[in-house]
């Protein structure tokens, strides 16, 4: 989805246009000597990003994902069928979707049947009709069995996970297409809808809001609708034994926290806390971007990490305060504004690091002065590794390494002494005002410092994201 056309379908006032993903009409071109007639070509099978070259697909842009499945974690299988909106950006006679998920036994576009192949990630489907650049169509995939668990190149899983009572579902970088077919990429964002249907007992939590949730022979289906755009590696639809409680922060956002039952005590501090880290950090970087709020909190001893899925961060393990706090700050900073390519991650992972200084420091905790010069930070040696990987480029092995989370927090704590106060926290929101619901790069944020600042921060931001070594004087 892009921006514009979101503001067109729903909203009704936005600050600044982003530049959208799409393809602009006149790139597909006329026939020569036929002005504006269809030139028919395959969408790209990737967006060009070089962490993940397979993630991504190009020639159009989707508008919206609804998910329809039933799951039994007795045999751990998925009878799912998926119905895709999306906008040509071209004149397609093929396109891709990235899906890395059990066999699928039909597929639709615009209601005709049609072959595919499926090659790796890649699942190539050529519609016939063809379809013209504009064109609204809408995919339908059928597809049962058991959904993968994703290795990335740091070794960590992801994915479809099965729990000992459900399953725990993140997809951060590229794990969602492990059962939902996707353009895999933070630069096409959409709505989503999940109708799951689950074991009576258990719950299937997703993001954004509960619309129902029935149960009847045995089964209970919860329908999940997320109203803002989302980036396909921000979804979830985690399954397990919850405890769940529902409550609303003194600003009016209804906050959904569903909890393992085993988790309850070791994540009780943090759970607590959620609404006064919303409220916090809204006012620091802005207004809340989304219709709700919450956390999941699972029991995944083999993930190891929380993510921040929209709305409802999932964690694997109790969740401490101090990742909650992370993980919510990441709903304005990675969420609404997320990466252009993955080797912005800093600009996810570095500001809900530094989010996470301050929120220690604003609940009585070590200042963020102090931990900026901590041993884990500032303090570690020169000749340590830490210092040894450009930071605005870390590659896909060190992207979740501490390397963008605190370099990059430190990179703004030291751009915060460099243009004081008042502007550091204008960038901030204005960060977050400018981009909400798209994805923006170093570049745009650099522009945006030196703009905000009035100065020129060329040497700052070189000697910060792009130089090797441990910086001495910016
Ligand atoms: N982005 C997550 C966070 O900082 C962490 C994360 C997502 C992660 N995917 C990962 C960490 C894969 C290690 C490996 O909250
Ligand atoms: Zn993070």
């Amino acid at each position: 989805m892009t921006y514009s056309r979101l503001r067109a379908a729903t909203m009704a006032t936005v600050a600044l246009v982003a530049a959208g993903s799409a393809v602009a009409p006149e790139a597909a071109g006329a026939a020569p000597g036929n002005p504006g007639a269809p030139r028919y070509s395959a969408g790209a099978a990737s967006v060009g990003d070089p962490y993940f070259p397979d993630e991504g697909n190009g020639g159009y842009d989707v508008q919206h994902y609804d998910l329809n499945f039933s799951y039994d974690p007795a045999t751990r299988f998925m009878d799912a069928t998926a119905t895709i909106t999306a906008i040509a950006t071209q004149d397609l006679d093929q396109f891709n979707l990235d899906f890395r998920g059990p066999e699928i036994s039909s597929l639709t576009v615009n209601g005709h049947a049609h072959a595919f192949t499926r090659d790796g990630q890649e699942l190539i489907v050529t519609p016939r009709p063809k379809l013209k650049a504009g064109q609204t169509f809408t995919v339908v995939v059928k597809y049962a069995g058991v959904p993968a668990v994703i290795t990335d190149p740091d070794g960590s899983i992801e994915g479809w996970v099965p729990t000992d009572d459900g399953a725990f579902v993140a997809g951060e970088p590229q794990g969602t297409p492990a059962w939902l077919p996707t353009n895999d990429h933070p630069t096409d964002k959409a709505t989503f809808r999940f109708t799951a249907k689950v074991p009576e007992g258990l719950t299937a939590v997703g993001n954004g809001q509960l619309l129902s949730q029935e149960t009847s022979d045995g089964w209970t289906t919860f329908v999940w609708d997320s109203t803002e755009p989302m980036a396909s590696y921000l979804a979830t639809i985690t399954i397990g034994n919850f405890v769940v409680t529902e409550s609303t922060t003194a600003s009016g956002i209804p906050v959904y926290v569903a909890v393992d039952p085993r988790q309850v005590a070791g994540s009780a501090s943090a759970v607590s806390q959620i609404p006064k880290m919303i409220d916090f950090f809204s006012s620091k970087f802005g207004p809340y971007p989304f219709a709700s709020t919450g956390a999941i909190i699972d029991r995944a001893p083999n993930v190891g990490y929380a993510l921040e899925t929209q709305t409802k961060p999932i964690f694997s393990s109790a969740a401490s305060v101090s990742t909650m706090a992370h993980e919510l700050a990441h709903q304005w900073y990675g969420d609404s504004v997320s990466p252009e390519r993955w080797s912005d991650i800093w600009l996810n992972e570095g500001f809900a690091t530094y989010a996470q200084w301050m929120y220690t420091e604003y609940n009585g905790g070590t200042s963020v002065n102090s931990t900026f010069n901590s041993s884990s930070n500032y303090g570690r040696a020169a000749s340590s590794s830490f210092w040894q990987t450009v930071l605005a480029d870390p590659g896909p092995v060190d992207m979740f390494s501490n390397i963008p989370y605190n370099r990059g927090a430190m990179t703004l704590h030291a751009l915060r002494g460099k243009v004081g106060d008042e502007t550091f926290f204008r960038i901030l929101r204005e960060w977050a005002a400018s981009h909400r619901y798209s994805h923006a790069s170093t570049a745009d944020f650099i522009a945006l410092a030196e703009k905000e600042s009035g100065q020129n921060l060329g040497n700052f931001f070189d000697v910060w994201l792009y130089q090797k070594g441990k910086p001495t004087t910016w």
